[in-house]
């Protein structure tokens, strides 16, 4: 099972392959590729890790392409979305997603959304109180909730545990402030009064960040959440509701974007949350009922997107000039801040690895006196993707790849300049198949028709 980075020597011989098959053409100055082994690879490893009955809802804000939510979903019952805007629900469904296999999650759900999301039978977190009434108003509306339906819609609440922030700040969400989800310290009343009050609120909903975020900090956010329904369930049975049986523990755990780090383990990760939430594994617990009992049964949901996505993918650019200053050289590539927003703009939280390979995909050696940057192709000046990394001697025409970028690159595609996207190609071995073709130069036009 291949759950570390792609080695520079099984990047090289993909690369050499696509070549020497002629699928990158002139016109491909930059391409990202996937190797669907690894990713199949990290699925089924996720899958063995939690309880079978688990529901992944695997982030499509991560990676939103049709062929791999596709491929995703042939893979495991188990494996599902999560949805962040209607537009990715939207993604899901045309995927062959079935409702009971898609989360919905967005911090600002209008109406509409709302009505659309009970009307599917998709599973809906709720993520303020506000939101919490305009859901039980839709309830009570009967063209909502026809009864005889195949899919009836699980809800449940976000809820901010308030444990913290990791180490980065832009993606870290469960501070004591956070614009996601209803934070339990301030509002424990108000929330035991929804969940005492609405007989369909059945789940808890957490996410404590992405990257950045320490194991112990994640699952100390999953336990806060524990302690609160298992105090909260034995009041909701003696209120004669069902308890709150859905447990969606977000995403999160961390990846290594760098070869000579290992990055905390899938089931390390369950371990700890087996010892801190003992009753996910043993559904009984969590309400002291037999399961008899129990109309509706304990679910575990997870929302994993950069841990799955990220490190089957890579992307190459052409380089299409090089630079000399004094003290240091620069490589002038074809993909910047357009798909490497978060590096641009807060390179001390966002490194990759880089490796340079002649015009044929041999593989350079050795480092340059000088150290490179790594300039992308739009105009403004913060449009640089590493400084001052030690590289081999780049030439023009050498391919440059940018290691670990199957998750959160070309999901936040940026229009600015109005270049074209890439083409996305995906691979087993030496076989190659597009996922997703280059833009022409009529459909970015028709983008800002
Ligand atoms: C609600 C929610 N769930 C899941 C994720 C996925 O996180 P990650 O890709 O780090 O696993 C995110 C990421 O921002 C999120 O906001």
């Amino acid at each position: 099972m291949n759950l570390t980075n792609l080695s520079k020597t099984d990047i090289g011989a993909a690369l050499r392959a696509a070549l020497q098959k002629g699928l990158i053409r002139p016109e491909d100055t930059a391409l990202i590729f996937y190797d669907l082994n690894c990713l199949k690879s990290r699925l089924d490893y996720l899958c063995a890790c939690f309880p079978p009955d688990t529901l992944h809802g695997l982030a499509i804000k991560a990676n939103p392409l049709a062929k791999i939510l596709s491929f995703t979903r042939e893979i495991s019952p188990s494996l599902g979305v999560e949805a962040a805007s209607v537009g990715e629900v939207t993604l899901a469904f045309n995927a062959g997603f079935s409702p009971d296999r898609i989360v919905f999650d967005s911090p600002v759900k209008t109406i509409a959304d709302l009505e659309f999301a009970l009307k599917t039978g998709i599973h809906l977190n709720i993520d303020n109180l506000d939101e919490l009434e305009r859901v039980n108003k839709l309830l009570a509306s009967p063209s909502v909730l026809p009864p005889h339906r195949q899919y009836h819609s699980t809800i449940g609440l976000r809820i901010n545990p308030q444990v913290g922030m990791g180490t980065i700040l832009e993606s870290s969400v469960a501070g004591n402030y956070s614009k996601f989800g209803v934070p339990i310290k301030y509002r424990k009343k108000e929330l035991e009064h929804a969940f005492l009050t609405y007989p369909w609120l059945t789940g808890v909903h957490l996410h404590v960040g992405s990257q950045g975020c320490a194991m112990e900090l994640l699952v100390e956010g999953i336990g806060v959440l524990y302690d609160f329904i298992c105090e909260l369930n034995p009041k909701r049975l003696a209120a004669g509701f069902q308890p709150i049986s859905i447990f969606d523990i977000g995403g999160g755990l961390p990846i290594s974007y760098n070869s000579d780090t290992i990055a905390p383990s899938m089931e390390d990760y369950v371990s700890l949350i087996r010892q801190r939430a003992p009753s996910f594994f043993n559904p009984h617990q969590l309400t002291n009922l037999p399961s008899y009992q129990l109309t509706n049964s304990f679910r575990l949901i997870t929302e994993f997107g950069r841990w799955v996505f990220t490190n089957p993918g890579w992307t190459v650019s052409r380089v299409e000039y090089v630079k000399h200053d004094p003290d240091v050289n620069t490589a002038m590539l074809h993909v910047g801040a357009d798909l490497f927003l978060r590096e641009c703009l807060n390179p001390q939280d966002w490194q990759h690895e880089y490796t340079v390979f002649d015009c044929n995909g041999k593989q350079k050696e050795g480092l340059d006196i000088l150290p490179w940057n790594l300039a992308g192709p739009l105009c403004f000046s913060g449009d640089i993707i590493a400084k001052g990394v030690k590289l081999p001697k780049v030439e023009e025409g050498d391919w440059l790849v940018i290691h670990d970028t199957g998750g959160y690159t070309f999901s936040m595609w940026s229009r600015f300049n109005s270049r074209q996207i890439p083409g996305i190609i995906g691979y087993r071995n030496t076989e190659f198949e597009i996922l997703k073709k280059r833009e022409t130069l009529e459909e970015l036009a028709t983008f800002w028709k």
